[in-house]
């Protein structure tokens, strides 16, 4: 597995990473259950997919709980990226600066380590993405100086311009992580300014939430333990077609989960790319597609794709 530099923070990260916010969730995810999650874990080790990203409300704690277990006597061989922001159990919103070293000291615990290489803020309201208005930054910076932390930053909520901008400008982040994938490309304008800037790009949701796996069709219906139960018909149907519609770009004997993967690893501004796994089975797949490339021709029509609107959409 290669590794990329993850911005100005020193630390390399492997292309593919492991998304964990599925480890131990049945409520969101109908997610694997502890065994499959150490399994999981070890062979993304096994792999060299050691950027491993989680959450402290993922599965309610069992997420951290999970990883800190599974990589007990080995904890230096991953780089650990967790968020705070929102508390277990449940995803209770409280982004207090006075409750940070709370947080991170609850994750530090779940993880079973004495150091963050990566702690992000989740999904923080707009107004806190500005380090010149808020202590947020300022604590982390401190946490940082400290060696508790070896690289700080923001995952976005809306996943804009705009919060980007601000991200990278004002906070003093060297990790911003977003929502980029084929489906969703609207981000890949302006990372570049992330990385001039030196701050690393964590890519999530990089198979649009399983549809770019393309298993999926118009009359997929989602469990009541999948967070994806919550999408309307009318959705279902605008993603089932949009995801038919790249499948056409898509080269013969590849298949589409490692061109929409391979898609995002093109992109020499992204650090690494972490598709949730719900097996060893999708990590496995997943990590092969650091094997491969896309030709530049498909790069480039896929990059068109994501500019065009859909028919019957206005731009
Ligand atoms: N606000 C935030 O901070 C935030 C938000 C979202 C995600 N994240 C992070 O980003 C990670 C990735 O995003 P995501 O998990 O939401 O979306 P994703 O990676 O786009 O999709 C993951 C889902 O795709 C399906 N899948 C994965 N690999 C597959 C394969 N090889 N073949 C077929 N299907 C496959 C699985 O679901 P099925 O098999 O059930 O289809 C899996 O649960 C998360 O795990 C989390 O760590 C963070």
């Amino acid at each position: 597995m290669r590794t990329r530099p993850l911005g100005r923070s020193g630390i390399r990260v492997s292309e593919i990473g492991l998304g964990a916010w599925q480890l131990g969730a049945r409520r969101e995810w109908a997610g694997p259950d502890e065994e499959e999650s150490y399994r999981i874990i070890d062979e993304a080790v096994r792999l060299g997919c050691t950027f491993i990203d989680t959450a402290s409300p993922y599965a309610d704690g069992r997420s951290e709980e999970y990883i800190g277990r599974a990589l007990e006597g080995r904890r230096d061989q991953v780089v650990l990226c967790t968020k705070f922001g929102f508390w277990a159990p449940g995803y209770q919103e409280d982004h207090s600066p006075d409750r940070i070293e709370e947080a991170l000291e609850l994750s530090l615990t779940r993880l079973r380590t004495d150091y963050l290489d990566v702690a992000l803020i989740h999904s923080p309201p707009y107004e806190l993405m500005d380090g010149r208005t808020v202590a947020h930054y300022r604590i982390l910076q401190r946490l940082l100086d400290a060696g508790t932390i070896r690289a700080y930053g923001v995952a976005d909520r809306a996943s804009n311009a705009d919060e980007l901008r601000r991200i990278v400008h004002t906070t003093g982040s060297s990790v911003l992580e977003t929502n980029i994938n084929v489906l969703e490309q609207h981000q890949l304008d302006v990372i570049a300014e992330a990385a001039e800037a030196g701050v690393g790009v964590v890519v999530r949701t990089p198979l649009a939430s399983g549809w770019l796996s393309g298993k999926y069709d118009r009359d997929s219906d989602f469990p009541n333990d999948d967070r994806r139960v919550w999408w309307t018909r009318a959705q279902v149907r605008e993603k089932a077609a949009a995801a038919q519609r790249f499948r056409g770009l898509v080269p013969e004997g590849t298949t589409m989960t490692h061109a929409a993967l391979r898609f995002l690893l093109a992109q020499p501004e992204i650090s690494t790319v972490i598709p949730g796994a719900k097996s060893v089975a999708q990590l496995r797949h997943n990590v092969a597609a650091a094997q491969g490339t896309l030709p530049a021709a498909t790069v480039a029509a896929i990059r068109d794709f994501g500019r065009r609107p859909a028919p019957g959409q206005h731009p």
